[in-house]
Protein backbone atom coordinates (compact mmCIF):
# COMPACT_ATOMS: atom_id res chain seq x y z
CA UNK A 1 0.00 0.00 0.00
CA UNK A 2 1.29 3.71 -0.50
CA UNK A 3 1.87 5.85 2.11
CA UNK A 4 0.43 9.18 1.86
CA UNK A 5 1.75 11.98 4.19
CA UNK A 6 -0.77 14.68 4.70
CA UNK A 7 -1.32 17.73 6.04
CA UNK A 8 -3.21 21.04 6.44
CA UNK A 9 -1.93 24.74 8.35
CA UNK A 10 -4.44 27.14 7.27
CA UNK A 11 -6.77 26.94 10.69
CA UNK A 12 -5.92 28.02 13.83
CA UNK A 13 -5.72 24.30 15.31
CA UNK A 14 -2.16 25.23 13.73
CA UNK A 15 -0.43 22.31 12.14
CA UNK A 16 -2.42 18.87 11.29
CA UNK A 17 -0.64 15.88 10.38
CA UNK A 18 -1.24 12.07 9.14
CA UNK A 19 -0.09 9.72 7.64
CA UNK A 20 -2.32 7.05 5.72
CA UNK A 21 -0.26 3.87 6.89
CA UNK A 22 -1.29 5.32 10.22
CA UNK A 23 -0.60 7.80 12.91
CA UNK A 24 -1.55 11.64 13.07
CA UNK A 25 -0.10 14.50 15.18
CA UNK A 26 -1.01 17.80 15.50
CA UNK A 27 0.77 21.01 17.11
CA UNK A 28 -0.43 24.43 17.73
CA UNK A 29 1.73 26.33 15.54
CA UNK A 30 2.41 25.93 11.53
CA UNK A 31 5.97 26.40 11.92
CA UNK A 32 6.08 23.50 14.05
CA UNK A 33 4.80 20.91 10.66
CA UNK A 34 8.08 19.60 10.56
CA UNK A 35 8.55 18.07 14.36
CA UNK A 36 5.51 16.37 13.82
CA UNK A 37 6.45 14.83 10.72
CA UNK A 38 9.55 13.76 12.45
CA UNK A 39 7.75 12.27 15.45
CA UNK A 40 5.67 10.12 12.39
CA UNK A 41 8.17 9.29 9.63
CA UNK A 42 10.54 6.34 10.64
CA UNK A 43 12.19 6.59 7.21
CA UNK A 44 11.47 9.23 4.98
CA UNK A 45 12.03 7.17 1.26
CA UNK A 46 8.93 5.17 2.67
CA UNK A 47 6.92 8.24 1.74
CA UNK A 48 5.13 7.96 -1.51
CA UNK A 49 3.40 11.14 -1.94
CA UNK A 50 2.65 14.49 -0.02
CA UNK A 51 -1.32 16.10 0.25
CA UNK A 52 -0.86 19.79 1.26
CA UNK A 53 -3.93 21.52 2.43
CA UNK A 54 -4.43 24.93 0.47
CA UNK A 55 -6.85 27.00 2.36
CA UNK A 56 -8.51 28.99 2.31
CA UNK A 57 -7.49 30.06 6.05
CA UNK A 58 -4.44 32.11 7.75
CA UNK A 59 -2.38 33.57 4.34
CA UNK A 60 0.87 33.00 6.69
CA UNK A 61 0.48 29.41 8.27
CA UNK A 62 -0.67 28.23 4.42
CA UNK A 63 2.57 29.61 2.98
CA UNK A 64 4.55 27.86 5.45
CA UNK A 65 2.78 24.62 5.13
CA UNK A 66 2.92 24.94 1.23
CA UNK A 67 6.77 25.49 1.22
CA UNK A 68 7.32 22.47 3.65
CA UNK A 69 5.06 20.81 1.35
CA UNK A 70 7.51 21.48 -1.90
CA UNK A 71 10.58 21.42 -0.16
CA UNK A 72 9.64 17.54 0.96
CA UNK A 73 7.96 16.93 -2.35
CA UNK A 74 11.07 18.23 -4.08
CA UNK A 75 13.92 16.34 -1.50
CA UNK A 76 11.95 13.34 -1.47
CA UNK A 77 11.07 12.91 -5.17
CA UNK A 78 7.91 12.42 -4.82
CA UNK A 79 4.35 14.12 -6.42
CA UNK A 80 2.60 16.37 -4.45
CA UNK A 81 -0.77 17.60 -4.62
CA UNK A 82 -3.44 19.85 -2.85
CA UNK A 83 -6.89 20.37 -2.08
CA UNK A 84 -9.07 22.57 -0.55
CA UNK A 85 -9.04 22.97 3.21
CA UNK A 86 -12.59 22.93 3.01
CA UNK A 87 -13.00 19.54 1.88
CA UNK A 88 -10.81 18.67 4.64
CA UNK A 89 -13.97 18.35 6.89
CA UNK A 90 -16.77 15.33 7.55
CA UNK A 91 -19.01 16.79 9.93
CA UNK A 92 -20.76 19.08 8.55
CA UNK A 93 -20.66 22.53 6.76
CA UNK A 94 -16.83 23.91 7.32
CA UNK A 95 -17.19 27.59 8.14
CA UNK A 96 -13.04 28.65 8.27
CA UNK A 97 -12.18 31.76 10.14
CA UNK A 98 -11.08 34.07 7.80
CA UNK A 99 -10.65 37.06 10.89
CA UNK A 100 -11.69 40.76 10.26
CA UNK A 101 -15.13 40.03 10.96
CA UNK A 102 -15.60 37.35 7.82
CA UNK A 103 -15.61 33.27 7.13
CA UNK A 104 -14.55 31.16 4.20
CA UNK A 105 -17.22 28.80 3.45
CA UNK A 106 -17.57 26.27 0.55
CA UNK A 107 -17.87 27.88 -2.63
CA UNK A 108 -15.63 29.07 -1.88
CA UNK A 109 -16.77 32.18 -0.85
CA UNK A 110 -15.94 34.60 1.80
CA UNK A 111 -18.54 36.63 3.35
CA UNK A 112 -19.93 37.79 7.32
CA UNK A 113 -21.12 34.96 9.15
CA UNK A 114 -24.41 36.87 9.24
CA UNK A 115 -24.93 36.64 5.73
CA UNK A 116 -25.28 32.84 5.70
CA UNK A 117 -28.15 31.16 5.50
CA UNK A 118 -27.55 28.09 8.40
CA UNK A 119 -30.76 27.12 9.42
CA UNK A 120 -31.04 23.13 10.08
CA UNK A 121 -27.21 22.74 9.05
CA UNK A 122 -24.46 21.59 11.21
CA UNK A 123 -21.27 23.72 11.23
CA UNK A 124 -17.86 22.87 11.93
CA UNK A 125 -14.39 24.36 11.86
CA UNK A 126 -12.79 26.81 13.41
CA UNK A 127 -15.57 29.30 12.01
CA UNK A 128 -18.41 27.72 13.32
CA UNK A 129 -16.69 27.98 17.20
CA UNK A 130 -15.91 31.79 16.88
CA UNK A 131 -19.38 32.57 15.87
CA UNK A 132 -21.24 29.92 17.65
CA UNK A 133 -23.74 32.36 19.39
CA UNK A 134 -24.58 34.02 16.17
CA UNK A 135 -24.74 30.59 14.16
CA UNK A 136 -26.66 28.90 16.99
CA UNK A 137 -29.18 31.92 17.13
CA UNK A 138 -29.39 31.67 13.36
CA UNK A 139 -30.95 27.87 13.85
CA UNK A 140 -27.54 25.65 13.50
CA UNK A 141 -26.16 23.16 15.28
CA UNK A 142 -22.33 23.56 16.34
CA UNK A 143 -20.58 20.77 17.82
CA UNK A 144 -18.79 21.69 21.40
CA UNK A 145 -15.77 23.24 20.85
CA UNK A 146 -13.69 20.07 21.44
CA UNK A 147 -15.50 17.98 19.01
CA UNK A 148 -12.90 16.41 16.44
CA UNK A 149 -15.22 17.20 13.91
CA UNK A 150 -14.15 20.95 14.50
CA UNK A 151 -9.98 20.33 13.47
CA UNK A 152 -9.41 19.51 9.31
CA UNK A 153 -8.70 16.04 8.48
CA UNK A 154 -5.91 15.53 6.39
CA UNK A 155 -6.45 12.34 5.32
CA UNK A 156 -9.91 13.74 3.85
CA UNK A 157 -7.57 15.72 1.45
CA UNK A 158 -6.37 12.85 -0.22
CA UNK A 159 -9.54 11.77 -1.98
CA UNK A 160 -9.94 15.13 -2.99
CA UNK A 161 -6.51 15.65 -4.38
CA UNK A 162 -6.79 13.45 -7.37
CA UNK A 163 -9.82 12.01 -8.39
CA UNK A 164 -12.86 13.88 -9.00
CA UNK A 165 -13.00 17.54 -8.56
CA UNK A 166 -14.70 18.74 -5.88
CA UNK A 167 -17.72 21.44 -5.53
CA UNK A 168 -15.16 23.78 -4.68
CA UNK A 169 -12.84 22.76 -7.70
CA UNK A 170 -15.41 23.56 -9.95
CA UNK A 171 -16.77 26.78 -8.49
CA UNK A 172 -13.49 28.00 -7.81
CA UNK A 173 -12.41 27.68 -11.65
CA UNK A 174 -16.13 28.78 -12.83
CA UNK A 175 -15.27 31.95 -10.59
CA UNK A 176 -11.88 33.11 -12.53
CA UNK A 177 -12.22 35.66 -14.94
CA UNK A 178 -9.41 34.39 -16.88
CA UNK A 179 -10.76 30.50 -17.01
CA UNK A 180 -12.56 29.10 -19.86
CA UNK A 181 -15.45 26.60 -18.72
CA UNK A 182 -17.72 25.31 -21.76
CA UNK A 183 -20.66 23.39 -21.47
CA UNK A 184 -22.30 20.52 -23.48
CA UNK A 185 -25.97 20.48 -23.61
CA UNK A 186 -28.51 17.80 -24.60
CA UNK A 187 -31.79 20.10 -23.90
CA UNK A 188 -31.16 21.37 -20.23
CA UNK A 189 -28.91 18.58 -19.08
CA UNK A 190 -25.01 18.57 -18.98
CA UNK A 191 -23.62 15.80 -21.35
CA UNK A 192 -19.72 17.49 -21.14
CA UNK A 193 -17.78 19.90 -20.32
CA UNK A 194 -14.17 21.70 -20.62
CA UNK A 195 -12.35 23.72 -17.94
CA UNK A 196 -9.21 25.58 -19.21
CA UNK A 197 -6.95 28.04 -16.90
CA UNK A 198 -5.11 31.04 -18.38
CA UNK A 199 -1.59 30.52 -17.88
CA UNK A 200 1.12 33.13 -19.03
CA UNK A 201 2.42 30.90 -21.53
CA UNK A 202 -0.21 28.60 -22.25
CA UNK A 203 -3.81 27.60 -22.39
CA UNK A 204 -3.65 24.69 -19.82
CA UNK A 205 -6.72 21.94 -20.38
CA UNK A 206 -7.41 21.23 -16.73
CA UNK A 207 -10.46 18.89 -16.63
CA UNK A 208 -12.34 17.87 -19.76
CA UNK A 209 -14.99 14.83 -19.19
CA UNK A 210 -18.16 13.67 -21.26
CA UNK A 211 -20.93 11.33 -19.87
CA UNK A 212 -20.31 8.19 -20.75
CA UNK A 213 -23.23 7.39 -22.80
CA UNK A 214 -22.62 10.29 -24.84
CA UNK A 215 -18.87 9.49 -25.77
CA UNK A 216 -17.45 8.74 -29.13
CA UNK A 217 -20.09 11.25 -30.80
CA UNK A 218 -17.58 14.11 -30.61
CA UNK A 219 -18.60 15.70 -28.31
CA UNK A 220 -15.28 16.85 -26.40
CA UNK A 221 -14.28 17.29 -30.13
CA UNK A 222 -16.76 20.02 -30.33
CA UNK A 223 -15.16 21.54 -26.80
CA UNK A 224 -12.01 21.88 -27.77
CA UNK A 225 -12.65 22.61 -31.13
CA UNK A 226 -14.69 25.80 -29.78
CA UNK A 227 -11.89 26.77 -26.91
CA UNK A 228 -9.60 26.72 -30.24
CA UNK A 229 -11.72 29.31 -31.41
CA UNK A 230 -13.03 31.25 -28.55
CA UNK A 231 -8.74 32.26 -28.36
CA UNK A 232 -8.14 32.16 -31.86
CA UNK A 233 -6.63 35.72 -31.49
CA UNK A 234 -4.52 35.02 -28.78
CA UNK A 235 -1.21 34.35 -30.79
CA UNK A 236 1.10 34.20 -27.44
CA UNK A 237 -0.03 31.24 -25.89
CA UNK A 238 -0.31 27.25 -26.98
CA UNK A 239 -2.21 24.80 -25.06
CA UNK A 240 -1.07 22.28 -22.60
CA UNK A 241 -2.37 19.73 -20.71
CA UNK A 242 -1.49 16.44 -18.47
CA UNK A 243 -3.12 12.95 -19.49
CA UNK A 244 -2.91 9.78 -17.84
CA UNK A 245 -0.58 7.48 -19.54
CA UNK A 246 -3.07 5.00 -20.04
CA UNK A 247 -5.76 6.89 -21.07
CA UNK A 248 -5.55 5.70 -24.70
CA UNK A 249 -8.94 6.82 -25.67
CA UNK A 250 -8.26 10.84 -24.29
CA UNK A 251 -4.65 10.56 -26.08
CA UNK A 252 -6.03 9.70 -29.27
CA UNK A 253 -8.41 12.44 -28.81
CA UNK A 254 -5.19 15.06 -28.45
CA UNK A 255 -3.15 13.81 -30.95
CA UNK A 256 -6.26 14.29 -33.50
CA UNK A 257 -6.67 17.70 -32.78
CA UNK A 258 -2.99 18.90 -33.08
CA UNK A 259 -1.78 18.14 -29.43
CA UNK A 260 1.97 16.21 -29.76
CA UNK A 261 3.35 14.36 -26.37
CA UNK A 262 6.12 16.91 -24.85
CA UNK A 263 7.49 14.93 -21.89
CA UNK A 264 6.39 12.68 -19.07
CA UNK A 265 5.75 13.84 -15.76
CA UNK A 266 7.20 10.22 -13.51
CA UNK A 267 4.56 9.26 -10.77
CA UNK A 268 2.42 12.17 -11.03
CA UNK A 269 -1.09 10.72 -10.43
CA UNK A 270 -0.88 10.00 -6.15
CA UNK A 271 -3.56 7.32 -6.50
CA UNK A 272 -1.40 5.10 -8.60
CA UNK A 273 1.60 6.67 -9.30
CA UNK A 274 0.92 6.73 -12.62
CA UNK A 275 2.93 8.78 -15.17
CA UNK A 276 1.36 11.83 -17.30
CA UNK A 277 1.97 12.74 -20.49
CA UNK A 278 2.47 16.06 -21.02
CA UNK A 279 1.05 17.48 -24.62
CA UNK A 280 1.22 20.66 -26.21
CA UNK A 281 -0.59 22.34 -29.24
CA UNK A 282 1.06 25.14 -30.86
CA UNK A 283 -1.12 28.61 -31.13
CA UNK A 284 0.42 28.67 -34.71
CA UNK A 285 -1.80 25.18 -35.54
CA UNK A 286 -4.58 28.07 -35.44
CA UNK A 287 -4.21 29.22 -38.94
CA UNK A 288 -4.46 25.92 -41.03
C1 LIG B 1 -11.72 11.29 -23.23
C2 LIG B 1 -13.15 11.77 -23.43
C3 LIG B 1 -13.27 13.21 -22.86
C4 LIG B 1 -13.48 11.77 -24.94
O1 LIG B 1 -14.77 12.35 -25.12
P1 LIG B 1 -15.67 12.00 -26.43
O2 LIG B 1 -16.74 13.04 -26.52
O3 LIG B 1 -16.08 10.60 -26.37
O4 LIG B 1 -14.62 12.20 -27.60
P2 LIG B 1 -14.95 12.39 -29.16
O5 LIG B 1 -16.24 11.69 -29.49
O6 LIG B 1 -14.86 13.84 -29.50
O7 LIG B 1 -13.74 11.57 -29.79
C5 LIG B 1 -13.00 12.01 -30.87
C6 LIG B 1 -11.94 11.01 -31.25
O8 LIG B 1 -11.03 10.80 -30.16
C7 LIG B 1 -10.64 9.41 -30.12
N1 LIG B 1 -11.24 8.75 -28.95
C8 LIG B 1 -12.07 9.30 -28.05
N2 LIG B 1 -12.38 8.40 -27.07
C9 LIG B 1 -11.72 7.26 -27.40
C10 LIG B 1 -11.64 5.98 -26.79
N3 LIG B 1 -12.27 5.68 -25.64
N4 LIG B 1 -10.86 5.04 -27.40
C11 LIG B 1 -10.18 5.31 -28.52
N5 LIG B 1 -10.24 6.51 -29.16
C12 LIG B 1 -10.99 7.47 -28.60
C13 LIG B 1 -11.22 8.79 -31.37
O9 LIG B 1 -10.28 9.01 -32.40
C14 LIG B 1 -12.47 9.63 -31.57
O10 LIG B 1 -12.92 9.61 -32.90
P3 LIG B 1 -13.92 8.41 -33.39
O11 LIG B 1 -14.99 8.28 -32.37
O12 LIG B 1 -14.40 8.92 -34.71
O13 LIG B 1 -13.06 7.20 -33.49
C15 LIG B 1 -14.18 10.83 -22.73
O14 LIG B 1 -13.87 9.51 -23.08
C16 LIG B 1 -14.19 10.93 -21.22
O15 LIG B 1 -14.93 11.73 -20.63
N6 LIG B 1 -13.38 10.09 -20.55
C17 LIG B 1 -13.30 10.10 -19.07
C18 LIG B 1 -12.60 11.36 -18.56
C19 LIG B 1 -11.22 11.51 -19.18
O16 LIG B 1 -10.48 10.56 -19.34
N7 LIG B 1 -10.88 12.79 -19.49
C20 LIG B 1 -9.59 13.12 -20.04
C21 LIG B 1 -8.66 13.48 -18.94
S1 LIG B 1 -7.12 14.13 -19.54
Amino acid sequence: MQTILAFDTATSFGAVCALTSGGRGSREKAGDLLAIVDELVDDPRAIDGIVAGRGPGSFTSIRIGLAMAHTLAETLGVPLRGASTLDAFAGGMAVIDARRGEVFVPGPRVCRPDELEVAGETLVGDGAIRYRELFEGNGATVPPDDDPAHVPDPLLLIAHANGPWSRSMFAGELAKPSSICLGAFEETRLVGYLIVSRYVDAWHVMNVAVDPDHQRRGVATALLEKLFELTRDDERRGYTLEVRITNEGAIALYERLGFEPRGVRRGYYTDNREDALIMWRDPALRDQ
